[in-house]
């Protein structure tokens, strides 16, 4: 029998954006969401059945999108709290199919070799989240497994004891007490908010507003990951808007930091209870060990707040993680490379070993 050499793959599947980090070396990042052209004059344009990445925006008038993981539909929602009518759940599970075997592909495995996986998903994620998510990696792994994300950014740096990381994402935030072995759900919470709502909050105040102004989601997304903030600012955040097809500046410094700051009393209310369940020592050296880690973590000034703001529960201090984009998808694969052997075997077992025809075929 000929050994092939295992290739293992740690992936962030996120609301917003896709990382992923190969035991090859290779990494890369995509947005997490696919593009299918609207007709065949469309698809004649663009030359491809699906699309993905930044090209999704450019040719946005030409194709019809779908973010996979976006209102937590698959990834912590059930389908009814989702509100979502059977069709487009479908479609949403042929996107998030798509989008992981697009991501490996990124990293380019050797196409006749086996490739285990490990994948981060909300902290809270039901069993039928967790199912949809190894629904979308099967095809394209050879065995995959599911790590709670803010278990894989602490893995990833090392950080299992004493530590509580909070992850806040595009979709969710997850907050996670690590006690030095794998978390247990009830130790952890997911709050369904993150970027996505910070964005929603902060256009619907600017079009209140400036009724005139002209401004997109993505506009809204840009201005907050370029000036975001939650802390007393000396300066003014000025943005040139078109109003009635004239260029024309807009002080957005309330509406910003109003939308912003939507997420720090939820963050502070669920730490605290997360904190409350262990016994007074330990929660000293937690509040004394906060890791931020996601795109929210990068908002100017949260982490000063939310120090501020656990005050009155002892002496708290919060870092942030020096690399949000890939600090998942890292910790991730060192998670899939520390995993023993033999429940890789176990995990491929159950999976039929079908899956590696499946990629190669792709
Ligand atoms: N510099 C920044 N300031 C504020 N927000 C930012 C910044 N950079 C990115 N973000 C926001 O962070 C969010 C994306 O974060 P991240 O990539 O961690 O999400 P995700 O992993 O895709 O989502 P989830 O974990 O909820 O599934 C987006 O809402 C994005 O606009
Ligand atoms: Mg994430």
């Amino acid at each position: 029998m000929i050994f092939k050499e295992i290739t293992f793959v740690g992936m962030d599947l996120g609301t917003f954006k896709t990382s992923v980090s190969c035991s090859n070396g290779r990494r890369d990042v995509v947005l997490s969401a696919v593009g299918w052209p609207k007709d065949h004059i469309a698809r004649g344009m663009l030359g491809k059945d699906v699309i993905f990445g930044e090209e999704i925006l450019e040719q946005r008038l030409a194709v019809n999108s779908v973010r996979p993981f976006a209102k937590g539909v698959l990834k912590y929602l059930s389908k009814e709290a989702a509100g979502m009518p059977e069709a487009d759940l479908e479609r949403h599970k042929e996107a998030a199919s798509l989008l992981v075997r697009h991501a490996v592909s990124l990293v380019n495995p050797p196409a006749d070799g086996p490739v285990y996986g490990v994948i981060g998903v909300p902290s809270r994620a039901s069993i039928a989240n967790k199912q949809a998510v190894l629904a979308a990696a099967a095809g394209t792994f050879d065995a995959v497994m599911i790590a709670p994300e803010p278990f894989t950014v602490a893995f990833g740096m090392n950080c299992l004891m004493e530590t509580v990381v909070i992850d806040i994402g595009a979709g969710t935030i997850d907050i996670c007490p690590m006690c030095g072995s794998f978390p247990s759900e009830e130790d952890q919470v997911t709050i369904p908010l993150g970027g996505d709502a910070v964005d929603e909050r902060f256009l619907a105040l600017l079009r209140k507003a400036y009724p005139d102004a002209k401004i997109s989601e993505r506009k809204a997304r840009e201005i907050k990951e370029k000036f975001g903030f939650v802390h007393n600012l000396e300066e003014k955040v000025v943005v040139t808007l078109p109003s009635l097809g004239e260029p024309k500046q807009y002080d957005v410094t309330g509406q910003l930091k109003d939308a912003c700051g939507t997420l720090v009393s939820p963050i502070v209310d669920a730490l605290k209870d997360v904190i409350a369940k262990f016994d007074p020592d330990f929660q000293d050296r937690f509040l004394a060990n906060i890791l931020l880690s996601g795109g929210g973590s990068q908002i100017r000034g949260l982490d000063h707040l939310l120090e501020e703001s656990l005050a009155p529960y002892g002496p708290a201090s919060v870092t942030k993680v020096y690399d949000y984009v890939f600090a998942g998808a890292v910790g991730a694969l060192r998670l899939a490379m520390a995993t023993p052997a033999e429940h890789w075997t176990q995990l491929q077992q159950r999976s039929g070993g079908s899956t590696a025809t499946a990629r190669k075929a792709a």
